[in-house]
């Protein structure tokens, strides 16, 4: 039996689906309940849904064998897990945003709101500038807007919080999706399994 963790939430159904069309269904997934494990003993797979940024966590200490997360999660965390495949679901990026007119310029510290310090870091370093962390962890969007901070490292998927907020993409800074991870363990003892998923998966894609 595979225990796979699902982020709860909409890229979890979406998610789900996929996992259901590479013939691993488990419907009483998607039912409105309490209930936080599901099992398809047919199709060996046992499913429990977690908060999407804790699948990174059960997969690195293996309560669970896969899971999927998103890019940001693994970029800001760096678990330790393998990356087997991107889903392409769960499409955005993360990226630099604020008031064009606000950004201060090369050679002055930037404050930096964002629930990514890590990616916030590693994408300034690599610009050389210096910045001021200012970590939130949501509606990151009223930082720059109330003057807590110049900009946000933040992810825009439609754009629609940053247009309605009077707030712009500045830099793209990465392509975000969804990913199938694993456990380094389980990919090792359970391998054979874990690969019939991943590839049921790649050619549902
Ligand atoms: C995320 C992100 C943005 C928003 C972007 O927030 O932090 O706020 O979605 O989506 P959009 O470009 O389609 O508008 P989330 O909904 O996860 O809530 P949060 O602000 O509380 O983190």
């Amino acid at each position: 039996m595979l225990n796979v963790a699902l982020p709860k939430g909409r890229l979890g159904e979406t998610v789900y689906e996929l996992f259901a069309k590479a013939g691993f269904p488990c419907p009483a997934l998607l039912e409105k309940s309490r209930k936080l494990t599901f099992e398809n003993r047919e199709a060996g797979v046992r499913y429990f849904w977690v908060k999407p940024s804790d699948v990174a966590v059960y997969v690195a200490r293996g309560a669970a064998d896969i899971g999927v997360a998103g890019k940001d999660i693994l970029l800001e965390y760096a678990p330790d897990v393998y990356e087997l495949a991107d889903l392409e679901v769960g499409a955005c990026r993360m990226a630099v945003a604020g008031f064009p007119d606000r950004y201060p310029p090369m050679g002055q510290t930037v404050h930096v709101a964002t629930k990514f310090p890590n990616i916030a870091k590693t994408y300034y370093a690599s610009q050389g500038r210096d910045i001021d962390i200012i970590h939130l962890n949501g509606s990151i969007e009223i930082a720059p807007i109330l003057g807590l901070s110049d900009v946000i490292v933040d992810i825009v998927e439609t754009g629609k919080t940053l247009k309605e907020n009077g707030l712009e993409v500045l830099e793209e800074i990465v392509p975000i999706s969804a990913r199938l991870i694993a456990n380094k363990a389980s990919y090792k003892f359970k391998r054979e399994a874990i690969e019939k998923i991943t590839d049921s998966l790649e050619r549902g894609k």
